[in-house]
């Protein structure tokens, strides 16, 4: 098996690595090849993603990357590279899982995965300024990438069993765009039989109940920019951003990465929690490479790590605690 390793920028260099270590532990053929992306590549090269990590990745087939920084204000030719990625590599789902964890978590008894339509949306990257005073951004929804989309939300449904699947969508103000969105994937999921479970909500009343009563949602499937705010709100339950792991998935490509950043108020400080670095090696293993034993191994490795250290804050040797204790689990 191969595996292309970004790390990227800030904390990313702290959590990767101990992500890959899981990795051959389970994996003990693996092969990795180094490639670089992101804010800082892009000062040294004045490429975020430069065309050798892009190739490495379509060689691979799967890749593993931490985080990038993003300065909020435009920088001439810079793009965020992992949004590059993904449309490059047609990488058009991103499962985010959320779930109760024992001691970390607030809550027990929440299992869901939310599935974020990962290629356009508000994300296409089309926005301009009409005239002084007024800045335009396109959303763009096509029916073929939404059936993409829907035909992943399938896969997953049928691989968890699941007995429900919530469409969070705001149809009732963006007709086009979300009726579209919310019609082809209810036309796909009947198409398989899945008429029944499938289920809709308003996007901001589904925010209210993410809070209210998490446990009711099994998979939650959404437009982009959704995805990208529910998964952030609804990883409270995980533990927070440091437990919040994803997949961005093509068709034959894909590119686990923990939903968190750069993190630069507390890179080099150890403190950085590797554990949504290692649950999203987990997601690959589970849904890219098809090993669900191995998947569940290093789930239940981070499990009983956290069962047996039964607290979270190990302050300035967070990093090197979580992965001693989960490595040596496996
Ligand atoms: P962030 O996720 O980097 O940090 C938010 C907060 O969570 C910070 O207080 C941070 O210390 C904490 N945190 C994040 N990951 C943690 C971990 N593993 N362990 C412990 N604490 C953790 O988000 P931000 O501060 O809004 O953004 C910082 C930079 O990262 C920005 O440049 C932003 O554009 C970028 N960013 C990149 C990605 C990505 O590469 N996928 C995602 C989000 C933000
Ligand atoms: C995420 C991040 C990215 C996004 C940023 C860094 C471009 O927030 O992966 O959730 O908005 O998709
Ligand atoms: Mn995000």
């Amino acid at each position: 098996m191969q595996l292309c390793v970004i790390p990227g920028d800030g904390i990313g260099h702290e959590v990767i690595p101990v992500a890959v270590s899981a990795l051959r532990r389970l994996l003990p053929g693996l092969q990795t090849h180094a490639a670089d992306a992101g804010w800082e590549c892009f000062q040294r090269s004045g490429s975020s993603v430069p065309e050798a990590t892009l190739e490495s990745l379509r060689a691979s087939g799967a890749g593993l990357f931490g985080a990038v920084s993003s300065p909020a204000r435009k920088v001439a030719g810079y793009r965020s590279a992992i949004l590059t990625l993904r449309q490059q590599l047609g990488l058009n789902c991103n499962l985010r899982p959320v779930r109760s964890w024992p001691v970390i978590s607030p809550r027990s008894g929440i299992d869901m995965l939310i599935l974020r339509e990962n290629s356009e949306g508000l994300y296409v990257g089309r926005e301009h300024m009409e005239s002084e005073g007024i800045a335009i951004a396109e959303r763009q929804i096509s029916r073929v990438a939404c059936e993409q989309f829907a035909a992943r939300i399938v896969e997953v449904a049928e691989q968890r069993s699941a007995h429900r699947v919530t469409l969070a969508h705001k149809a009732n103000v963006l007709l086009l765009t979300c009726g579209l969105f919310r019609d082809t994937c209810r036309q796909v999921l009947a198409a398989h039989g899945w008429e029944a479970q499938v289920d809709e909500r308003l996007v901001d009343v589904a925010a209210l109940q993410l809070v209210e009563s998490p446990e009711s949602f099994d998979v939650l499937a959404t437009t982009n920019l959704f995805g990208d705010i529910l998964s952030d709100l609804a990883c409270y339950w995980s533990g927070g951003l440091g437990m919040a792991p994803s997949l961005n998935w093509g068709q034959s490509i894909a590119l686990a990465e923990p939903v968190h950043g750069s993190a630069p108020d507390i890179v080099g400080t150890g403190r950085a929690n590797p554990i949504a670095a290692l649950l999203s090696a987990a997601l690959l293993l589970r849904y890219h490479w098809q090993q669900p034993e191995l998947a569940a191994r290093l789930d239940a490795a981070v499990e009983g790590f956290l069962v047996e250290a039964g607290a979270v804050d190990f302050a300035d040797r967070t990093t090197e605690i979580i992965a001693d204790g989960v490595i040596s689990r496996l």
